[in-house]
């Protein structure tokens, strides 16, 4: 029985996931803010028979010292962990910076993946075959990270946002790798394409328009999570790999530069000890 853990895995991709691993037989730790539907996971584990391989930690993955406190929480109850599948995402079209002084996006969907990995690698090493499997945006030609301005105080746009976010994750592949280089963790950068899901977020006219239009044509989650099921199955033997569509993307272009991930490395450690301690 393997152990994963799921972050944002109360809907979408990440629940997906998590059933089809319960289904499977393997344990399953989701975090999550929303009760209810940690709850609604639980009931659905108990239904497939699964009650006491499944897990909710309840956590705003927004939150540096409630993201450590989940992680110490895993590792107070799990001596080993195979996957790590991070999914955690939601959109603001509006700004919103975090009781810490994150703005929400740089939050929830870099910085608690930047926490997740590299504070439980003790825990992934442990395990086997281990893997994190970072569900993100790569392939993706959009996205410019602004490095005097990581927050984007100066004119924020939702989208623009996520895809700074979503370069952050290609460089936090490669930093992970350079911080880690004789690991036997593999990382893998995964774009899954176009996936009906809950799409997490608060949109303003314009995006949730755009959203509706992407949902029409999206494929079904069932299908979307199957070049994921695969790598939890059988992890790469590189230690980095980015893939969009199950395709794999090289890794030469300038979306993964060594000297970015370093930078981006560095920085992220200097803001959480300048904002968190
Ligand atoms: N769907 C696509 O078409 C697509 C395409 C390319 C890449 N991706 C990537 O795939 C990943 C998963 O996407 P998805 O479409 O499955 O997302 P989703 O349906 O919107 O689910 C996101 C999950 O993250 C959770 N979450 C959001 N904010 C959180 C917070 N502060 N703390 C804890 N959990 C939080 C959500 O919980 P709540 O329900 O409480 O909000 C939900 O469980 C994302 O990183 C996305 O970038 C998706």
């Amino acid at each position: 029985m393997k152990t994963f853990v799921i972050s944002g895995g109360t809907d979408g991709i990440g629940k997906a996931v998590a059933l089809a691993r319960l289904e499977q037989g393997d344990q399953v730790v989701v975090l999550g803010r929303n009760a209810e539907k940690g709850a609604a996971i639980l009931a659905e584990a108990e239904r497939l028979g699964a009650a006491e391989r499944g897990h909710f930690i309840q956590v705003d993955l927004t939150g540096v010292a409630a993201t450590r406190a989940a992680i110490a929480e895993i590792r107070s109850r799990f001596g080993a962990v195979d996957g790590l599948v991070l999914c955690a995402q939601h959109f603001r079209s509006e700004r919103l910076v975090t009781a810490e002084g994150f703005e929400n996006t740089f939050a929830v969907y870099y910085l608690s993946r930047f926490l997740l990995s590299h504070e439980m690698v003790d825990l992934l090493e442990a395990a086997p075959s281990p893997v994190v499997v970072n569900v993100c945006g790569p392939g993706i030609p959009m996205g410019e990270v602004r490095w005097n301005d990581l927050g984007r105080e100066r004119e924020y746009a939702g989208l623009d946002a996520l895809m700074q976010g979503s370069r952050l994750n290609d460089l936090l592949g490669v930093g992970f790798t350079q911080v880690n280089p004789s690991s036997a963790v593999r990382y893998v950068l995964l774009n899954p394409g176009g996936v009906r899901t809950s799409f997490s977020g608060e949109y303003d006219q314009v995006m949730a328009e755009q959203i509706e239009a992407m949902r029409k044509v999206a494929k079904p989650v069932e299908e979307g999570i199957l070049p994921i099921l695969a790598v939890l199955d059988t992890p790469p033997t590189a230690p980095l790999t980015a893939s969009m569509m199950g395709d794999p993307l090289p890794l030469d272009g300038s979306a993964f530069d060594a000297e970015d991930a370093r930078k981006l490395h560095e920085l992220t450690i200097g803001l959480l000890a300048v904002r968190t301690g």
